[in-house]
Formats: C-alpha cells, sequence, structure tokens
C-alpha cells in the first residue's frame, strides 16, 4: 500500500475509534435509564424469574422457571419478548437446568444439555439472539467437557461447569446491557433537535436487559432535549406498542402519544414525523431485516415520505448465514391472538385467520443499521461486514 491510503486508511480507523470512544464515554449517563423500568429478569438460583410482560402495564409479577423447559414455555407464551431478551433469557434457562441436572457421567451430561439446548431452540424461530446465546453456552459446556473428560466425573468438577456456565450467561447479559447504552448514543446522534419519531412494537428496555435498541435511541435523544415528540404503534395483534411501549415513554418521559397501526400514513404526514426508528430480531447479510409485523409498512412510507428508516439492533441480531431475507423464518404464531383482545373475542367464531408474527424489510428501504460498532450507512454486505469485524 503507498503512503496515502494508508494514511487514510489509519485516519478512518482513528475516526472511528475515537466516535465509539465517546460514544462509550456516554454509556454511564445512559444506564441511568435502566432504573425506570422493573428488572426482566433475575437469575436467582433456585429459579430464573422473568418478568410476566402480559399483565403490564397493569401488573408487576415475576413468573419462576427452574429448568429449559420451564424457560421455553415462558418464552414461547410471550412471558417475555424482544429479540435481545429472549436471547438472555433462554442462556438463563440453559444455565439454572444445568444447576438441577443429575448427570451420572460425562456423555450423560452431553446428551442432557443437548437436549436443553434443543428445547430452548424451539421455543420461537425468528430472534437470531435466541440461537446465538444458547449456542455459545452449549459450546463453553462442550469445551469444558472436552477439557476435563479425562478425569472422573464427580461433584466438584460440575460444580466448576456450572459456574463456568453461569459466568457466561451473566456476561451475555452484561453485553446486552452495554451494547444497548453503546447504540443509544450512536443512534441519538444521527437524530435532529426537535425531532418527530416513530416506533413501532417494543423496541424498549422491556425487550432486552438494557436500555432497549430503538426506544433506548429515543430515550437517550429525550435526555439530550432532541425528542419534541415520539409516536409509538400500538402494534396489532399483541399490542406490544400499546402495553409496553406507550408505557415506557411514559415512564421516561418522552412526549408521545399511542397511535393505531392504520393511523401512521396520516400521522407521518399531518404531523411531520421526520424519523422512524425500529429494533431488528433478525438482518440478513445484505441487511434485508425481519421485525415485527408492520415494520416493512412503515418502511415503505418512510421511503414515500423522505424521512430516514433506522434499524438498532445488536451484533448478535445479524445472520451472516443467510444471503437475504428471504431465508429467514417468519414466525406464524397461533389465531386465539388475532381473534382476542385479552379475554374478549372480537372475530366471529370460525373465521380463518393469519398471523405472521414478522415481516422483512428489504434493505433498500433502510437509511442505516446501527449496532453497537457504529452505524452501517449505506446498508450493503459490504459495510454489514466491515461494521462486524471492527
Ligand atoms: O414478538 P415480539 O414481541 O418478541 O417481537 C419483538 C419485536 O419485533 C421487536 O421489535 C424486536 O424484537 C426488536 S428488539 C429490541
Amino acid at each position: 500500500m503507498t503512503f496515502f491510503p494508508a494514511l487514510f486508511v489509519n485516519l478512518k480507523l482513528l475516526v472511528i475509534y475515537f466516535y465509539r470512544f465517546c460514544c462509550t464515554a456516554e454509556l454511564l449517563n445512559c444506564r441511568a435509564i435502566l432504573t425506570m423500568i422493573p428488572k426482566r429478569a433475575l437469575y436467582k438460583p433456585p429459579f430464573v424469574k422473568f418478568l410476566d410482560q402480559r399483565l403490564l402495564p397493569d401488573k408487576i409479577f415475576y413468573v419462576k422457571a427452574k429448568n429449559a423447559v420451564q424457560t421455553a414455555k415462558a418464552i414461547k407464551d410471550m412471558v417475555l419478548r424482544g429479540a435481545p431478551l429472549i436471547g438472555c433469557a433462554a442462556a438463563f434457562g440453559y444455565a439454572i437446568d444445568l444447576r438441577f441436572k443429575k448427570p451420572s457421567s460425562w456423555n450423560n451430561l452431553l446428551k442432557q444439555t443437548k437436549k436443553a439446548a434443543d428445547i430452548l431452540k424451539k421455543s420461537r424461530p425468528t430472534a437470531l439472539a435466541l440461537f446465538y446465546a444458547v449456542d455459545r453456552l452449549h459450546k463453553k459446556n462442550l469445551n469444558f467437557i472436552n477439557e476435563h473428560k479425562n478425569k472422573p466425573f464427580d461433584k466438584k468438577i460440575y460444580a466448576k461447569l456450572i459456574k463456568t456456565i453461569e459466568d457466561e450467561a451473566k456476561k451475555i447479559t452484561k453485553e446486552d446491557i452495554d451494547s444497548t447504552a453503546v447504540m443509544s448514543a450512536y443512534g441519538s446522534k444521527l437524530l435532529k433537535k426537535n425531532s418527530i419519531v416513530l416506533t413501532h412494537c417494543n423496541a424498549g428496555a422491556l425487550a432486552t436487559m438494557g436500555m432497549g435498541t430503538a426506544v433506548g435511541v429515543i430515550t437517550a435523544a429525550h435526555k439530550k432535549g432532541k425528542i419534541k415528540y415520539a409516536y409509538a404503534s400500538e402494534t396489532r395483534p399483541y399490542l406490544q406498542g400499546a402495553r409496553l411501549t406507550a408505557w415506557e415513554f411514559l415512564k421516561e418521559k418522552v412526549p408521545s402519544a399511542l397511535i393505531c397501526d392504520n393511523m401512521a400514513a396520516h400521522i407521518i404526514k399531518t404531523r411531520k414525523v421526520n424519523a422512524i426508528l425500529v429494533g431488528a430480531d433478525r438482518i440478513a447479510a445484505n441487511g434485508d431485516t425481519a421485525n415485527k409485523i408492520g415494520t416493512y409498512s412503515l418502511a415503505i412510507l418512510a421511503k414515500h415520505h423522505k424521512i430516514p428508516f433506522y434499524v438498532v439492533a445488536p451484533i448478535p441480531t445479524i445472520d451472516l448465514k443467510l444471503k437475504t431475507g428471504k431465508e429467514i423464518e417468519i414466525e406464524e404464531r397461533g389465531e386465539k391472538e388475532v381473534v382476542f383482545i385479552k379475554t374478549q373475542r372480537i372475530a366471529p367464531k370460525g373465521v380463518k385467520v393469519r398471523h405472521p408474527a414478522f415481516d422483512v424489510t428489504p434493505a433498500s428501504l433502510i437509511t442505516a443499521i446501527i449496532t453497537e460498532n457504529g452505524v452501517i450507512k449505506p446498508v450493503n454486505p459490504k459495510n454489514i461486514l466491515e461494521n462486524l469485524n471492527s
């Protein structure tokens, strides 16, 4: 490499590292926001406790899980939800499960933990964070087994394995908390003063162990006095926007209003919304993004109104194994969530129902993806790879 290109590359790296340093310095400041929302998951052996989000905002109640089966059920039944939180919950589920196993040998342990990992991974298909967390813990377990399998299997060595896995699960959680704070710092820098923003579903603290992804950006920007108004779309059928995001905005004192999903176009046009921010459950290598059903139509609206459409998601959301969004598995949930609101039936008995829980927004509609490694803009395979490796 000749002198000038090399100088340019080094300068670019220097700018990236300086920018990252500044965002990380904002971390402590952003963490204060965590206190406003009740803890989403608590690892308290003999249980993991999950804040029951189905009862929010009316009731603060924790559901206990003491193994992988109960954790998987909590994930499937939406006791907890949101991609990053699902990953952290699954990590805790894998760890607590290990605590109560009674393996008789290394081989037997391997069989039992593989079963636990499979149970957890079957709970929901779309969020990559779930697979990332379970595979990471299972690999740690396998490495431990390989390192120790020449020694006799006993209680002492098993206790050491439990500690190793619990530490790793806590590390995953800590990484989630830190990454949400850094993404919020990066994202809030992109928003202009007096921003009028719109977000969909719940990508707030309740979807993570930290301060949230898209809503984390909005709350961080609000702390800097940059948010004039925020709109939360209700998010039929499960109403994460109405029940959770609207509640978070109230708690964080963000000036805001709740809208029904079908009001979005009108509100964007008449209220001059100037940015849309959403989270993500899985992002393919080309930037196509799966997120809560309704996200794709908002991205089309953003394009029509010439406003930026930002996706805020941590690195464990990016699936390099999938070339495009066509390969992302979209969860189909049961018809009950569409036909009922809580216990009230709202459609005739016998009606046919479709319930895709996510949709895929093409990369071409996304202005930028914000990760803990910085801002990916324009969204293309090269920039995504560069962000992952930086
Ligand atoms: O079905 P859910 O509630 O788990 O879906 C959640 C979403 O789609 C969120 O927008 C997504 O997980 C982003 S996470 C911060």
